[in-house]
């Protein structure tokens, strides 16, 4: 914890210039720099960075992979920033990196690639997550929003819709799952992500939220996890969730294993973002082609079905010695040509708006016309610089409070409240010198 608080706290001062001890050769004005993570559709990414380097002779692309978990990914990138690399020219941000990279001066104002006119043209919570102080720092690619997939055919064999609550996908998956069993089908009831990790965060939050509770008070940034409904919502998880709907190792998934849960057909319900739609219907990579539906996340009784906003932006290095072409790649990238290519080919739910009227991109995605709200509504985790740190401390809360049966839910959410209070405190003292 310590560690974490530390370093985002060098990354908020960060004034002392570091020495690059790369190699000036490999920084050539003809190759930018693409940090990025394993894509999901890597031959859908190879295609797009070809037609690029073909509009645009004499450039070549290289891209350097990182993890494909945000937390790990995260971690690379920081310290390459830190470093001031001329190695990195664009890089992919996480939507909730925006204010730490605006303050660290890691990511470079980039105002001029999207005049008002052409930021119209995206969803209006995108582009707010992506400016900071009045400036913008970085340039939506594709946003992401938690939904339930779930086996349509499955349902449908039991006569069921798709649950509107926590507690009736319960009653519903718990009497599949039973009646399957017979028949030697060994399914589970529910597959996600519970790993300590981002997407922890991520999902707990939709729970929470789902409760009619809250992580924070979205203006004063005071926690609210020690509230009654967010530790309603808390032990609901870890009772009813972790080694009964879902099997305990749920606790060691990120999106890859409990995608490969869902794609096997060994769960009924899966909780994931919506590049899902597109890998589950693909027979080459899924077991249950065509028999799988999408809806909202449930909610608890009296609640609102609540998502998580998530999605990825392209930044700009402040020490890319490319700035031109980084610049010139972003606006190829985030184009609606390309955008509608990743939507079609990977799934990617688009930035820009007119997207979601188009005809393709709909026959491709039948759940955004409806879904679009989900998208527009779907709820932003605290915007701060320290936001690294502040996730930390929620990650172990988190995971403890569900991992571990001894713990007491509102002792664990206490301390985690008390270090997240702390974190600001550490930041406003920083701000203040
Ligand atoms: C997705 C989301 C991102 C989130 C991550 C958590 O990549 O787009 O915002 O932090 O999942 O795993």
């Amino acid at each position: 914890m310590a560690a974490v608080l530390a370093s985002a706290l060098i990354a908020l001062c960060i004034i002392t210039s570091h020495a690059s001890c790369s190699d000036p050769k490999r920084v050539s004005p003809n190759v930018l720099r693409f940090v990025t993570w394993n894509p999901g559709h890597p031959e859908v990414w190879k295609s797009i960075i070809a037609e690029f380097e073909k509009r645009n002779p004499g450039i070549t692309v290289i891209r350097e992979f990182g993890p494909s978990s945000s937390t790990s990914f995260h971690d690379m990138l920081a310290q390459k920033l830190r470093n001031r690399s001329p190695e990195v020219d664009v890089f992919f941000m996480d939507v909730i990196w925006v204010p730490e990279f605006a303050a660290a001066g890691w990511a470079d104002p980039i105002d001029e690639l999207l005049p008002p006119a052409e930021r119209e043209q995206f969803l209006p919570g995108a582009i707010a997550a992506n400016t900071c102080g009045g400036r913008l720092y970085g340039v939506p690619l594709f946003i992401d929003a938690g939904m339930l997939f779930y086996r349509s055919d499955l349902l449908r064999k039991y006569g069921y819709r798709p649950p509107a609550t926590w507690q009736e996908m319960e009653r519903q998956g718990l009497h599949i799952v039973r009646e399957e069993a017979r028949t030697g089908n060994d399914i589970c009831v529910f597959s996600a992500q519970f790993k300590q990790y981002e997407g922890l965060v991520c999902v707990m939050q939709e729970f929470i939220l789902g409760n009619n509770g809250r992580l924070f008070d979205p203006e004063t940034r005071v926690p609210e996890i020690q509230m009654p409904a967010a530790i309603e919502a808390v032990r609901y998880v870890r009772e009813h969730i972790i080694g009964r709907l879902a099997p305990r190792g749920v606790l060691t998934y990120q999106e890859p294993e409990s995608l490969a849960l869902f794609v096997q057909g060994r769960a009924l319900f899966h909780r994931n973002w919506p590049y899902v739609w597109e890998i589950a219907g693909d027979p080459r990579r899924s077991r249950i082609a065509g028999r799988v539906g999408v809806t909202y996340l449930p909610r608890f009784p009296g609640g609102r079905s609540r998502s998580t906003l998530g999605g990825w932006q392209l930044g700009v290095s402040a020490f890319s010695r490319n700035r031109k072409m980084a610049l010139g790649f972003i606006a190829f990238l985030t184009g609606a040509e390309i955008q509608k290519r990743f939507a079609i080919e990977a799934g990617r739910a688009p930035s820009r708006k007119e997207l979601y009227r188009d005809r393709e991109v709909l026959a491709a995605n039948p759940q955004f016309k409806e879904m679009k709200t989900v998208f527009l509504n779907a709820s932003p985790r605290p915007r701060t610089p320290l936001y690294p740190a502040v996730s930390d401390a929620l990650q172990r809360y988190f995971s403890t409070a569900l991992a571990d049966p001894d713990a007491s839910v509102e002792e664990e959410a206490g301390k985690a409240a008390d270090r997240i209070r702390w974190i600001e405190s550490m930041m406003r003292r920083s701000r203040a010198q």
